[in-house]
């Protein structure tokens, strides 16, 4: 694998460092910034159907006011010269160069990774002191930024009342970074920061998703519902006698507790269920309307024709006992083990020569996923616009 890291060889002490723990600001982590999108794009982007989009306007101090996209094209000349925002949320699900920025940050598995949000400030612009509850990584593309940062972790700020953000009650910095073109700061969870604009300026956000419990059980729970076939119900041990009608017994209780437990302790669901959880994507790339067969991706792999993956697809695969599970997009396949390096391959790289993948054409169910993840539009030719 070629070292594309953004930390070069600074990667381990980084990740002991570092990682969900302390902030770091790196100097000139992509020198002369980053230039993938301009202003104007962002607000193409902001205006159009199902790209997640704020705009954030600062009225005053502690008057905040946040809208959601899409924006009408005209809104832009209305806004004032200072004080606003937008941001838009997974633009590396939307344009190839961003997409592949998220390559640089492959010391962390693909698995953790959200999105990259791209936001662009008019001078002073910012969304004032937070908390985000996820690492980040905050890239200045281009102009000038001031990051103030908090001393630790917050663990339940108090948070300004009555507005639609979550702004903190009180800021105290204690590091404060001016943010030219290409300079990176990196922020653990729970790290308050405010950033201003110093003129116009477009940072790049790559942001990593840690799922809380809440959300895994009743996502867990939703899936084992699904599952015909799998109804246990409760049922007695014993019933004593004489017992006052009203009182649930101690023995009663911990017996539901446990029908419950079973049920979450499940491993082969927990395996079936994991991996889709965990590539499920913030928006759906769309299945072809005319799906292609095994022989029309086999002639075109014999013409070396080169593959890729969509921008921002999320791959993944674990291996538990004799079983290899690849999650793509939200969907989980348990396969034949000799795929291990070619889904390893899938998962690693954005795009994929065609001698790499007919190594594996003659494997057990090879050409099936292909032609699965193809007309799921998570994968395509290369070499057509
Ligand atoms: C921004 O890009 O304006 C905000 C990023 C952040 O503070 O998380
Ligand atoms: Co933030």
């Amino acid at each position: 694998m070629i070292d594309r890291s953004v930390l070069g060889n600074h990667q381990s002490e980084f990740l002991s460092r570092h990682w969900q723990k302390k902030p770091l600001l790196i100097r000139n982590a992509f020198p002369g910034g980053l230039n993938y999108v301009s202003g104007d794009e962002l607000a193409g982007l902001a205006s159009q159907e199902g790209i997640d989009s704020r705009l954030v306007i600062e009225h005053g101090p502690k008057s905040w006011e946040t809208r959601h996209g899409p924006f009408a094209e005209d809104i832009w000349g209305t806004l004032p010269a200072h004080k606003w925002t937008i941001l838009v949320q997974a633009v590396d699900r939307l344009l190839p160069e961003v997409s592949r920025l998220r390559d640089r940050f492959r010391f962390l598995p693909n698995w953790r990774v959200d999105d990259i949000m791209i936001s662009y400030a008019v001078d002073q612009g910012g969304v004032g002191a937070h908390t985000d509850n996820y690492d980040v990584f905050l890239i200045q593309g281009q102009g000038r930024r001031r990051w103030e940062i908090g001393a630790n972790a917050l663990v339940h700020p108090e948070l300004e009342p009555d507005l639609d953000m979550k702004i903190l009650k009180h800021f105290e910095p204690v590091e404060s970074f001016v943010l030219e073109p290409g300079d990176m700061l990196y922020l653990p969870p729970g790290f308050a920061h405010n950033g201003v604009a110093l003129g116009e300026s477009i940072t790049y956000s790559v942001g990593f998703r840690a799922p809380h419990q809440k959300e895994m059980l009743l996502s867990f729970v939703q899936f084992c519902n699904q599952i015909e076939g799998d109804e246990i119900f409760y049922t007695d041990q014993t019933m004593p006698e004489n017992r006052e009608p009203g009182l649930i017994l101690p023995g009663e209780l911990q017996r539901l507790r446990e029908l419950m437990l079973t049920g979450l302790q499940n491993e082969a669901n927990f395996m079936k269920w994991i991996g889709g959880f965990l590539t499920e994507p913030r928006s759906f790339h769309e299945a072809l309307e005319r799906p292609v067969t095994e022989k029309i991706l086999r002639a075109g792999l014999k013409k070396a024709r080169p593959v890729e993956r969509a921008e921002g697809a999320r791959f993944a695969y674990y291996q538990v006992s004799d079983k290899l599970h690849f999650a793509a997009e939200g969907e989980c396949f348990v396969l034949d083990r000799s795929l291990t390096d070619l889904v390893a391959l899938l998962c690693r790289e954005q795009s994929y020569t065609a001698a790499e993948l007919l190594a594996h054409s003659e494997k057990l169910g090879f050409m099936e996923l292909l032609c699965h993840l193809w007309n799921q539009s998570y994968v395509r030719w290369a070499d057509e616009a």
